[in-house]
């Protein structure tokens, strides 16, 4: 597959991921990174044009947003929208005014200079969407302004062709800018050289062939979450392996009500034997006494890697294949590392055995889409990510001992089951349910208790790096405390609206 050709810095707007979409709609994949993790990308990627995003915050704030060091210098031509425009001529001896007299929201009527190669073939006059308080009063040295608006007030738009930079003070990814996907299309085929690789179909062969290449004939095993990575990944590469692709599914105790079922439909519609690896007790011993998050994670990321390994080579496995994504390399700073192959990294697991990783240039919402070219169900396309240390981060002060992980378990399942019904849960990104172990005091029956608390957690979100924590409706939230105090061990729930940030999704 081929490498991403385009980077968007997201600068904190609420836009950003409307950009990547617009292209997508036009025929371009992007990697919308946020400035810290495009400088790790960018220092083994060079793509063919950079996006700065627009954003919430004026320059002038001491931690406003600030894309990667040298991204200006790194001869890529860049297009800067509105906050991104707005630092770019902060930062070459432009001048940013707070003008709030100027400031636009909404549709606003500008004049363009067509010749221009950023505004080939739009109208001179034309309708944009703008959203902005501070405005670019005074252009750098070097750079042209390349539209104003009608009245002549607001410079909407600035360009030096010589240091390949452009910006647009409006938003031309936004539908209400009349003509901006003709200027997006301007900025990546004319300008940037860009060219169309977004065709979800093709990836599918794409991923075949490149995997054919290095494991025709041999044997793999998968690890099988049921989530939509494993199960989409396993889908595209039955056809490559046959018999040979084995998908593992560990059992590690912590999984909820009914998973185990879930997991084994999802492996079927994906064309895979599948292989339940009993392992509860295993975990239970590993993870022992520990109640620190972090410390729980390593014992089991440990543990898991122990028992694929073990599967492997019960298998015969040549191959141990991962479903891990992009973002999960960006996250563990080895982004663009492009080999198929990798038998030793510090991503994941350090396994003996070779592993493969298919969908390495992938984002989540290209997996998405893949599920839906396979035909998968939407209930894999669609499906709420979970944890892969499971239940176990969500027990809360105390070790995540059978007991309580059968209580949180016993929780979140009727928890699940009341938004099902009232068709909340398709409306969040992702429940989380947890459970605090800190005691305090109730009454059941006739006498006091002093019991546990369940929170119950519902985000929204694109791509989880920020969320809005959703408020339930009130008579579904009476619904939920009636029936999960029901539980002996139950005296309380807490509902948690916090957003991301400065709370994060999961409670550790
Ligand atoms: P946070 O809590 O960081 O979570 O906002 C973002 C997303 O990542 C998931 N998550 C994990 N997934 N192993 C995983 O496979 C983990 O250790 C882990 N911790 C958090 C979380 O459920 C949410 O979707």
């Amino acid at each position: 597959m081929k490498s991403i050709q385009i980077l968007i810095v997201d600068m904190g707007s609420q836009y950003t991921l409307v950009i990547g979409r617009t292209l997508r709609e036009l025929g371009y994949r992007a990697a919308v990174l946020s400035p810290g993790k495009a400088e790790g990308w960018l220092k083994s990627n060079k793509p063919k044009a950079i996006i700065l995003s627009g954003g919430s915050a004026s320059v002038y704030e001491k931690n406003s947003p600030k894309p990667p060091k040298n991204i200006l210098k790194m001869d890529v031509p860049i297009l800067g929208i509105c906050y991104g425009m707005q630092w770019i001529s902060h930062k070459t001896g432009g001048l940013v005014a707070p003008h709030h007299e100027r400031k636009e929201y909404g549709e606003a009527i500008v004049k363009f200079d067509t010749k221009n190669t950023l505004f080939h073939g739009i109208k001179h006059k034309n309708i944009v969407w703008a959203s902005h308080g501070d405005s670019v009063e005074k252009v750098p040295a070097g750079f042209k302004i390349t539209a104003r608006s009608a009245d002549g007030k607001v410079i909407e738009a600035m360009s030096n062709t010589v240091r390949k930079i452009w910006g647009v003070q409006f938003h031309p990814e936004v539908t209400h800018t009349k003509e901006g996907k003709k200027i997006l299309v301007n900025f990546l085929e004319r300008i940037s050289g860009c060219e169309k690789d977004w065709q979800p179909a093709d990836m599918v062969d794409d991923i075949r062939n490149e995997t054919a290449k290095v494991a025709s004939g041999k044997k793999a095993i998968i690890g099988f979450s049921g989530g939509v990575d494993s199960t989409t990944l396993s889908a595209v590469l039955a056809p490559v392996f046959g018999k040979n692709l084995l998908a593992v599914c560990i059992d590690t105790g912590a999984l909820r009500r009914n998973e185990l079922e879930e997991i084994k439909f999802n492996a079927d519609a994906a064309g895979v034997n599948l292989k339940v690896v009993k392992a509860a007790s295993r975990f239970q011993k590993a993870i022992g006494r520990q109640t620190h998050s972090e410390l729980k994670r390593k014992k089991f990321k440990k543990l898991y890697g122990r028992i694929l390994e073990e599967e492997a080579k019960k298998f015969g496995a040549d191959f141990i294949v991962q479903g891990s994504l992009a973002t999960d390399l960006i996250e563990s700073g080895s982004a663009g590392k492009a080999d198929l192959i990798k038998s030793h990294h510090n991503v994941g697991l350090n396994l003996k055995v070779k592993e493969l990783y298919p969908f390495r240039n992938l984002f989540k919402y290209e997996v998405r889409e893949l599920a839906r070219q396979l035909k998968l169900p939407r209930s894999i396309s669609q499906r709420q990510p979970f944890p892969g240390p499971g239940l176990f981060i969500r027990i809360i002060g105390e070790p995540p001992k059978k007991d309580k992980l059968d209580i949180v378990r016993w929780a979140d399942g009727e928890v699940s089951d009341i938004l099902k019904k009232h068709k909340v849960y398709e409306n969040v990104s992702q429940l989380i349910v947890a459970l605090d172990c800190q005691r305090t005091v109730g009454i059941k029956g006739d006498g006091r208790v002093y019991a546990y608390s369940v929170i119950v957690r519902g985000v929204r979100t694109l791509d989880f790096m920020t969320a809005e924590g959703v408020q339930f409706p009130s008579e579904v939230r009476r619904e939920i405390s009636t029936a999960v105090t029901k539980h002996p061990k139950i005296v309380r729930v807490f509902f948690d609206e916090t957003n991301k940030p400065p709370a994060t999704t999961e409670m550790e």
